[in-house]
């Protein structure tokens, strides 16, 4: 049986939430799936401060009381993760976008790998497909196996015909995220992954000290020696230019005051 919880940023129970249950609904008619939609204004979501704390000293030293430990708990406890906003002003809503930086710390330090992610998007007229592909790059910034997400269109109130087409759409992403659940839960890295990874943790290593998280978090992680943030199978092409970006990231970096 696989898990998904659907994180919904709307305030109405419209558009954005009738593409997510269609989208889960099918998951359900077509394997074994439970699934809970879990809309983002039940739950308190402070505004981020920008202390930076979480990066430095640690996500526990976060001055906001608020329930990202019981979200991020919900996103641990899931085999796959759907984010859903509706478009609003070309971007994610302002509570999708609060969600988004309550989890800062974890695009600096990635956990969420061996899940399945996708988006959804929801919107009036145009702009919606750039907020897919920013959702879809957030979510493989957090660690996640990413299927590509869906944006539906439609006016209000929705037309039969916009209710069709939507259902069609979100019809063929159910398949699409059930292939992906089924997936390997941890794939051999494509080399932009490798690299990123690479850059990401040289520059850690040499820009930060045992003061900073970051720098701890990796290193007890052993990610400073690693080929890839998880055990995975390697070519000669991603190792040498694995080797090669952790030169070039070394030499380009410096210790820093953090
Ligand atoms: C503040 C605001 C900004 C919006 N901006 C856009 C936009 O830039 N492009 C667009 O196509 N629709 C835009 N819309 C329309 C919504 O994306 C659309 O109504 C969507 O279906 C709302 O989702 P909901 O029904 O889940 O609330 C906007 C709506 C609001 C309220």
């Amino acid at each position: 049986m696989k898990r998904v919880t659907a994180f919904v940023g709307t305030a109405r129970k419209q558009h954005t939430h009738y593409a997510v249950r269609r989208l889960l609904e099918g998951l359900q008619s077509l394997g074994p799936v439970e699934s809970e939609i879990l809309a983002l204004t039940d739950y308190r979501v402070e505004t981020c401060r920008g202390c930076k704390n979480c990066f430095r000293k640690g996500e526990e030293f976060c001055p906001l009381k608020d329930d990202r430990d019981v979200l991020i708990e919900k996103m641990t406890a899931s085999d796959g993760v759907v984010f859903a906003t509706p478009n609003y002003s070309y971007q994610v809503s302002s509570i999708m976008k609060t969600f988004l930086d309550r989890l800062g710390f974890v695009f600096h330090r990635p956990r969420f790998f061996g899940k399945t992610f996708t988006s959804i998007v929801a919107q009036g007229i145009y702009g919606g497909s750039k907020i897919v592909k920013y959702l879809d790059f957030v979510g493989m910034a957090l660690g996640f196996n990413v299927v590509k997400g869906t944006c539906t269109t439609a006016l209000d109130p929705m037309s039969e015909k916009e209710r069709g087409k939507i259902d069609s759409i979100v019809a063929g992403h159910s398949r699409r995220f059930l292939a992906g659940l089924s997936r390997p839960q941890y794939p051999v890295p494509t080399l932009f992954k490798v690299v990123a990874f690479r850059a990401a943790r040289t520059s850690m290593r040499v820009m930060l000290d045992e003061t900073s998280r970051d720098f701890t978090y990796y290193r007890d992680k052993g990610w400073f020696e690693a080929d890839y943030y998880y055990p995975t199978r390697m070519g000669v092409l991603k190792r040498a230019t694995g080797r090669l970006v952790d030169a070039i990231a070394a030499r380009m970096t410096s210790k820093r005051e953090h």
